[in-house]
């Protein structure tokens, strides 16, 4: 796998704090519940819930698309649900990355039959050249363009999540 830099550790840490610090504000002190995408969101996840100032509760939900390899199908089923209530609550999404939209999507609308407060998104990375299903996160850590990145909880077949920077794939 050869690879190529694409957003150095220094570079995340600081989006993250910034991301953190807009939530914290626009969340004005009120609890929330963030739910982690997994597997690729958690690494995200934990650096951004630490750079919090409000409190949160945290669970997660695994999703699995059906189709081959980097392909999306557009067929979703939730493999893992959230295991906490969150009727009347205020609910952050945080997913690695939005390529398609079709996974973001397809969750947003299991998680808004739940009926919280509030419902809304973060993700790490955006790849919004690829979207088929119209969908926007609220907020984004960095918008790249299409090419097929790693590293920060990103893998490439259950590779490379574990690298602190992110690395797009050169071949
Ligand atoms: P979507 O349904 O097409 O938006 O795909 C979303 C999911 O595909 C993400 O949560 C990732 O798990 C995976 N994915 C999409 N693009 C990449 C990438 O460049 N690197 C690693 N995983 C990716
Ligand atoms: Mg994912």
């Amino acid at each position: 796998m050869k690879k190529e830099m694409l957003i150095p550790r220094a570079a995340i840490e600081k989006r993250v704090r910034e991301l953190a610090l807009q939530i914290s504000r626009d969340y004005g002190g009120r609890e929330l519940i963030v739910v982690g995408v997994l597997k690729g969101a958690f690494i995200f996840l934990a650096d951004l819930i630490r750079a919090l100032e409000i409190p949160c509760r945290v669970d997660f939900a695994r999703l699995a698309s059906y189709g081959s390899g980097s392909i999306s199908s557009g067929q979703v089923a939730v493999t893992k649900d959230i295991e906490l209530s969150v009727e009347d609550k205020d609910v952050l999404v945080v997913e690695d990355i939005v390529d398609t939209g079709v996974t973001l999507s397809f969750l947003m609308e299991k998680l808004r039959e739940k009926a919280p407060r509030s419902l809304k998104v973060c993700t790490f990375l955006d790849k919004k050249s690829r979207r088929k299903v119209p969908i926007e996160a609220d907020y984004v850590g960095f918008a790249i363009e299409d090419g097929f990145v790693v590293g920060y909880g990103l893998d490439f077949d259950e590779r490379a999540r574990f690298l602190p920077d992110v690395y797009v794939i050169t071949e």
